[in-house]
């Protein structure tokens, strides 16, 4: 554990080793090498995909981020005083800016602690950490660089003191897991939860599929190139050869499934060696490279997962215009 820029205020403790970061290796491997190929979203985070993600959340198109923060804009008062919360942990935290509200909340009435953010993004963490310090006098930074599917034992027990938690998931993130892994992984973060704790969780809802597919597909490309954003990963971290360019961003609404899938289709045929892992992979004309889903949520199959993972909704917030929700859910 170290103290970040001689902060007192400020700890990170990291538990992606150089070897294994972020798990990446294995994912290509085992990625890359099936008859559908498909990487896992979470890769997309260097410092400059949480960067490129930063500007996507500021995209006309892409509605989810204003509407949830209109939600929290209208709500963490009454989240904060419903829960009497004076500690919030929050799984992929990237900038924070989300976290913001619930803080000033918190320290508004006068509970607020301390905050865990938890992200495989260190930059994003790092910085969003020293800047809350210095905005909130009182506030300190637990912060675990981690993967949230590895590291969910690492987040640290509640502060000495012990004033209630909210645990948070927002950004629509839990919508990137298929159903079963996502009620597992709601199943673990339920594990953090005291029976004063909550959770906080933000979910995308279905709506008319043009808007969602305008959310993944922006007229400035934005997404496109976050998208691509991958292949830059793998090429950097397992020296492998893909030209970026060469495969072209995806994005369309799976309306069986009721989710979003984000791809790479190869414009021709490339053959990709990723030395790293001793692999070359072939991608004939037109193949696809799964990179994304984001599922769309009703609050019928939300509460269904919910109860599937031992949890139940308490709350349940929208914006103004019904496209995102955010749930305040207890561990049964
Ligand atoms: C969709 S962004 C949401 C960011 C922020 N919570 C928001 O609502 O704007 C997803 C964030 O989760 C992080 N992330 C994705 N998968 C992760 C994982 N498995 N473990 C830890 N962090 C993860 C990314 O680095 C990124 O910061």
């Amino acid at each position: 554990m170290r103290s970040a820029a001689g902060c007192a205020d400020v700890r990170i403790q990291s538990f992606l080793s150089e070897a294994d970061e972020r798990s990446l290796a294995n994912d290509v491997l085992d990625g890359l090498t099936r008859p559908f190929k498909e990487i896992p979203p979470k890769h997309f985070y260097d410092a400059r995909g949480s960067e490129l993600f930063e500007r996507i959340c500021e995209l006309p198109e892409y509605y989810p981020t204003r509407a949830e923060r209109e939600i929290l804009h209208a709500s963490a008062e009454a989240i904060v005083s419903r829960t009497g919360a004076g500690e919030l942990v929050e799984l992929g935290s990237g900038s924070a800016e989300k976290a913001r509200i619930l803080l000033a909340a918190m320290s508004t009435a006068g509970t607020l602690r301390r905050y865990v953010p938890l992200d495989v993004s260190e930059r994003a963490l790092e910085a969003a950490a020293l800047e809350l310090v210095d905005e909130f006098d009182e506030l300190s930074v637990h912060g675990v660089i981690g993967d949230f599917e590895r590291h969910l034992n690492r987040v640290p027990g509640p502060a000495a003191g012990g004033t209630p938690r909210i645990v948070a998931l927002l950004g629509g993130t839990i919508g990137n897991f298929p159903p079963g892994t996502r009620r597992r992984l709601l199943r673990e973060i339920g594990r953090l939860l005291e029976p004063h704790d909550r959770l906080l969780l933000g979910t995308d809802l279905v709506k008319d599929p043009a808007v969602l597919e305008a959310a993944y597909d922006d007229a400035d490309g934005v997404t496109a190139e976050f998208n691509r954003n991958v292949l830059h990963v793998i090429n950097r971290e397992l020296e492998a050869d893909f030209v970026p360019d060469a495969f072209e961003h995806i994005a369309f609404f799976d309306r069986r499934h009721e989710w979003i899938e984000m791809r790479l289709r190869a414009r021709r045929p490339c053959s990709v060696l990723v030395a790293g892992l001793g692999l070359r992979v072939e991608f004939a004309a037109g193949e696809e490279l799964r990179t994304e889903i984001s599922a769309k949520f009703t609050r019928p199959r939300l509460e269904a997962d919910f109860q599937a993972a031992g949890l139940a909704l308490d709350q349940w917030f929208t914006d103004g215009d019904g496209l995102f929700a955010l749930s305040l859910a207890r561990r049964l």
